[in-house]
């Protein structure tokens, strides 16, 4: 169906491929090489997005609701992470969630209101496409029903009858109210810190880059991360500009530290980026007008417009019909250095990571080969109902 495919090569054939992940989300893509200014556009529909924590709530309602991220879904080996209602689709409720692609069996979702009525009904599974032969993939639960939009709560289940568990944890429900006014005009996605990872100087610096390019939020999923960039985070947090979602999907199951099965086992690709990923689109939707989907390590940046916010506002007038645009990736190696050395500043020495600013070198751009692609999806697109998928 539709996923993200952020690493590993592709084929030209494949581009498509990648076109219809987004687009799922957005309603349309435009393929942008930033060198030939070639324009590759495709139509399509909409969908997807990644998780969300919400402390369990004091007593509004007396339904007791999922603590974390990652809600293991019962008697199954599968996993629900967060609830939105889809305003595109007629108001469905649609729960990203991750499932085990080899205990395939039929779901239900449970959903109540506030007034503790709930309601049990089919489901229509939505297995992404690229799920990289893993086990596990990122998956849509799709809510069959009418009139859902007052429910506030839902679960999934493989109780056709939905008794009623008031144990059972419930995912509180998200986008209830479609929002015309963005709180934030770009967010950034990152998907998943995980490991010992603490390079700081390069966290930091790509943040502050971000800001200066007109960037007012950032997500990033944290699985784990090393101690001085656990303290970066707490002060990029405290500012404002960081919101750090708790992604323990390694309490779960054993996530492959890569995409490529025969070189990375485990259970899910890379940490579940696919989920994530998904879910901070969907998370953003009626929240910020532009999404960039992409790595702590990759920066786009403009070379005719001081910041990305005009970068989009010039791009999308420029292109009415496009929800998403994909920018080629170039890498810059960290093997070459500038060379006046007017960059290495003794007070960084002693922080961890690397100087991005010493590497200013790009690596001619690969004509034959596929130059993988970050994504901005423009949420205005996203969020009218205009595209109705499938
Ligand atoms: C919520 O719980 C607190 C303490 O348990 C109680 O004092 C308060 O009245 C409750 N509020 C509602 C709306 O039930
Ligand atoms: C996925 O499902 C298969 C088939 O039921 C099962 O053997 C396997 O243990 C499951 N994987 C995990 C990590 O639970
Ligand atoms: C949803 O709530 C509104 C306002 O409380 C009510 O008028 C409407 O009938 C409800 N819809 C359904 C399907 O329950
Ligand atoms: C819409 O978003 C704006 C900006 O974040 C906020 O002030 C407003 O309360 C939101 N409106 C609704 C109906 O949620
Ligand atoms: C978003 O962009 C508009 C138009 O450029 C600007 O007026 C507004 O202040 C920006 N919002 C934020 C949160 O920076």
């Amino acid at each position: 169906m539709e996923q993200i495919r952020t690493k590993g090569r592709m084929e030209k054939g494949k581009k498509v491929l990648l076109l219809l992940f987004i687009i799922s989300i957005i309603g349309m893509l435009v393929f942008m090489h930033m060198d030939g200014h070639t324009y590759y556009v495709q139509a399509h529909p909409t969908k997807r997005a990644p998780p969300p924590i919400k402390p369990p709530s004091k007593n509004k309602s007396k339904i007791p609701e999922a603590s974390y991220s990652i809600t293991p879904i019962k008697d199954s080996n599968h996993f629900m992470v967060s609830a939105f209602i889809d305003h595109r689709l007629d108001g469905v409720i649609r729960v990203i969630s991750i499932v085990n692609r080899s205990s395939l069996q039929p779901l239900y979702c449970s959903y109540c209101s506030t007034e503790q009525v709930c309601k049990t009904v089919d489901t229509d599974v939505q297995i992404h496409s690229d799920h990289f032969s893993y086990t596990y993939g990122a998956s849509d639960v799709i809510c069959k029903g009418e009139h859902m939009q007052n429910a506030t709560h839902v679960l999934i289940t493989t109780d056709k009858e939905g008794s009623v568990d008031h144990k059972m944890e419930y995912l509180p429900i998200k986008n209830k109210v479609v929002n015309e006014t963005f709180k934030f005009n770009f967010t950034i996605c990152i998907s998943n810190l995980f490991g010992d990872y603490n390079n700081v100087l390069q966290f930091a610096q790509t943040m502050e880059m971000y800001k200066l390019l007109g960037v007012q939020h950032v997500v990033v999923y944290k699985t784990s991360c090393g101690p001085d960039l656990e303290k970066l985070l707490k002060h990029y947090e405290t500012e404002g500009i960081l919101e750090i979602i708790s992604w323990p999907i390694d309490q779960f199951l054993n996530p492959a530290r890569g995409w490529n099965i025969k070189r990375h086992k485990g259970d899910i690709q890379y940490f579940g980026q696919l989920i994530t990923l998904n879910e901070c689109i969907y998370r953003n939707m009626y929240q910020s007008k532009y999404i960039l989907l992409n790595d702590i390590d990759e920066i786009i940046m403009p070379y005719k417009h001081t910041n990305l916010p005009s970068l989009m506002e010039d791009l999308q007038p420029a292109h009415p019909n496009i929800g998403v645009f994909l920018i080629e990736n170039h890498i810059f190696p960290k093997t070459q250095f500038e060379e006046s050395g007017k960059f290495k500043r003794a007070e960084w020495k002693n922080i961890p990571g690397i100087n991005i600013m010493k590497h200013i070198y790009r690596e001619p751009p690969q004509k034959k080969n596929y130059n993988p692609t970050k994504m901005i999806s423009t949420q205005e697109k996203c969020s009218k109902p205009q595209y109705i998928p499938r």
